[in-house]
């Protein structure tokens, strides 16, 4: 890890700014963008000095134990999101719009948007798909919040697109994929995810768009990429998709920790004098008397 985070050329302190990330793509700067839950997690990715923190509704998956994104509610997002803007001073904090919360109308998805912001403290948000979500990230630019892009593997409609599986591999959803990533551009996003897509695309959408692509699975030519806290700290249950590279093993930390206390609160060796408080002498005396 490197002492100090990198320099950029508008950045000195506080907040890095929006615009500085197209400045990156344009310097060939890599973004680096990770999804934190809490506030002490935030704020180790700050100390790491990553770019963009997002408050991905994977939590449903990762947090909280369920099978997909699609039950995360607005609520839980919100409430994550005070605790990560608490933590994070220096990281763009994106917080994800999850399912249900954006798809009705321009006017739902502007009202989800302004929570996001207003209560949890959020930067930017983020929106999925193609289709119907670039006017809703439209609306939501209009109205003044920057929205990030989401294409390929949309986790909120696996189910559609047949599950938890790479996308654009023919010519023609390529195709259509990337027609997506510049719809959403064109509607105002300042970035856009590119999920568990070829080399070969995500590196034809990231020289087709003028704003940053992050990818997640999308190989190593994309502007930035992102990864899930659990899945590159070694902090997941269950079997990681194969795009992951584990820089931790967080989980066994915590386990063999667990362990240890476990035995030392067995044994009696847990807690020692150090960990007790005392009471002045003569309280004690009193107290031992009466
Ligand atoms: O929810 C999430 O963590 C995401 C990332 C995988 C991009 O959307």
């Amino acid at each position: 890890m490197s002492d100090t985070p990198p320099r950029y050329a508008s950045w000195t302190q506080g907040k890095l700014p929006l615009p500085e990330l197209q400045e990156m793509k344009r310097r060939g700067e890599k973004i680096v963008m990770v999804t934190a839950y809490d506030a002490p997690s935030s704020r180790l990715a700050d100390a790491a000095g990553v770019d963009l923190i997002l408050v991905g509704d994977s939590s449903g998956m990762v947090m909280h134990g369920r099978e997909s994104t699609v039950p995360v509610t607005l609520d839980e997002i919100v409430f994550m999101t005070q605790w990560v803007t608490r933590g994070a001073k220096r990281p763009i904090v994106i917080a994800d719009m999850p399912f249900g919360s954006y798809e009705t109308s321009d006017e739902q998805a502007i009202g989800n948007a302004v929570r996001l912001v207003k209560e949890g403290g959020a930067d930017a948000v983020k929106v999925e798909r193609g289709g119907t979500s670039v006017a809703r990230a439209k609306a939501i630019v209009d109205a003044g919040i920057p929205v990030m892009g989401h294409v390929g593997l949309t986790p909120q409609t696996a189910t559609v697109l047949g599950g938890f599986k790479a996308q654009g591999r023919t010519a023609g959803r390529a195709k259509e994929l990337i027609a997506d990533a510049l719809a959403l551009q064109a509607a105002g996003c300042f970035a856009v995810v590119l999920e568990a897509v070829p080399d070969a695309v995500a590196r034809a959408a990231t020289k087709a768009l003028a704003v940053p692509t992050i990818g997640i699975g999308a190989g190593a030519a994309t502007d930035g990429q992102v990864l899930v806290w659990h899945d590159l700290l070694g902090y997941s249950e269950g079997h990681a998709p194969r795009f992951v590279k584990r820089y931790g093993e967080i989980g066994a930390a915590i386990v063999d920790a667990l362990g240890r206390y476990a035995d030392d609160v067995r044994s009696g060796a847990f807690p020692e004098e150090q960990h007790t408080y005392a009471m002045p002498e003569a309280e004690l005396k009193t107290f031992e008397r009466t």
